[in-house]
């Protein structure tokens, strides 16, 4: 086995879910989905796809229509675009991965700016990339980029920047002016940004609820991909649906190359994305208002509490918050569970500039395990 597969990390938020192990009440708050299943029209599709017999292997780079239907969608967000700029993926995890394949080799240098989820840094790895990382820092409780630090970081040796903004864990998002910062020297550098931007529509304030994407200031032939998911705004996180947004030159290459990673998504799953997109004006917003219900029903309430602080503004589908005392993120949430039944993700499982953190997901059918999560965290801290 190669050295860098047998070091893998484990997931760190398996290890506190483990320690919860054998206790049915723990109220678990620490992946990154919803508890809502995909709505029954995306199901219905999906249904109807494999009654029909949509059984067989096909295109490389997705259905026509739903390559079609993605660019129409993307750009109605953001600026017009055409199919041929579009690759459908088994996930947004696969895009991701893709992207690293497509771009990195043994020795290559990428900069990622953390923490972030920690997929994203160890794909390069495992290609055998070298990952400098430069952090956000929290000030007051909101997590910041440091530009001028990025900037200097990338060079003409920097083969790509790894971006993810809305940020999980920490709800951080670029503005316009940095992303057009950033473009213009990656421009010079001639490094590959990889945007990923899979909680775009989880994005609670400005009047079209949608965070700065690079598609916005970016020129289609510039060294961008922009990653995609399902996953998030059609709460689709075990369909394995994902896309890419590539420059048109290099679509057909990532095409061969998802033949030899999956050869395609699953034609079923691709009937379930283009029943998603074609309701997508009407299904997102609501969803996003169900979102920022939850969100308002947990943040006054950790606010609230004298020892906690919460990172602001909270995007995505979580919360991330610190414990006056507590520096030691994984054993925390070991205690947290055992002593309180309250299951939350550490957060060094993010890189370790965000010890001492840990990330609550709010999205949630029933807003009142929120309450209840904090109930239990109060009891916990014996308020
Ligand atoms: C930042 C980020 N990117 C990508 C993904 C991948 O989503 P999926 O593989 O479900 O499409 C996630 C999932 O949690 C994520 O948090």
């Amino acid at each position: 086995m190669r050295a860098v597969i047998e070091s893998l990390p484990g997931s760190k938020i398996r290890e506190v879910a483990n320690a919860g192990i054998g206790r049915e009440d723990v109220l678990a708050f620490w992946f990154g989905e919803s508890d809502e299943p995909t709505p029954e029209f995306i199901r219905d599709a999906a249904a109807r796809s494999l009654r029909d017999g949509e059984t067989f292997y096909a295109n490389n780079l997705g259905l026509p229509e739903l390559r079609a239907a993605i660019a129409g969608y993307v750009g109605s967000l953001h600026r017009p675009l055409g199919s041929e700029r579009i690759a459908v993926t088994s996930s947004g995890v696969n895009a991701l991965m893709l992207a690293m394949q497509t771009l990195v080799g043994a020795g290559d240098e990428v900069i990622a700016v953390v923490p972030v989820w920690p997929n994203l840094t160890a794909q390069p790895e495992i290609l055998g990339a070298r990952v400098t990382r430069v952090s956000l820092r929290p000030e007051a409780g909101a997590w910041r980029l440091d530009l001028d630090e990025l900037l200097a970081a990338v060079t003409s040796k920097t083969r790509v920047l790894l971006v993810n903004a809305p940020n999980n864990p920490t709800g951080w998002t670029l503005t316009r002016a940095e992303q057009q910062a950033i473009v213009a020297h990656c421009r010079r550098t001639g490094t590959w940004i990889v945007a990923d931007e899979v909680y775009e529509r989880i994005y609670f304030s400005g009047e079209r609820a949608l965070a700065p994407s690079f598609l916005d200031v970016a020129a289609p032939h510039d060294r961008l991909i922009v990653i995609h998911s399902f996953s998030k705004s059609f709460l689709m996180t075990g369909w394995r649906l994902g896309w890419m947004v590539l420059p048109a030159a290099v679509t057909e290459s990532v095409g061969k190359l998802i033949e030899f990673n999956t050869s395609c998504a699953p034609v079923f799953v691709q009937r379930a994305g283009l029943a998603a997109l074609a309701r997508a004006d009407d299904f997102v917003p609501g969803l996003v208002q169900r979102l920022k219900a939850c969100r308002d029903t947990l943040l006054p309430l950790l606010v609230a509490l004298p020892q906690v602080t919460v990172a602001s503004p909270a995007r995505g589908l979580y919360a991330f918050l610190q414990i006056e005392g507590h520096s030691d993120s994984l054993a925390l949430a070991k205690q947290l569970v055992v002593d309180a039944g309250l299951g939350l993700a550490p957060g060094v499982a993010f890189g370790p500039e965000a010890e001492g953190w840990l990330r609550w997901c709010f999205a949630s059918r029933a807003p009142a395990r929120l309450v209840d999560g904090v109930q239990r965290l109060t009891r916990f801290l014996r308020l």
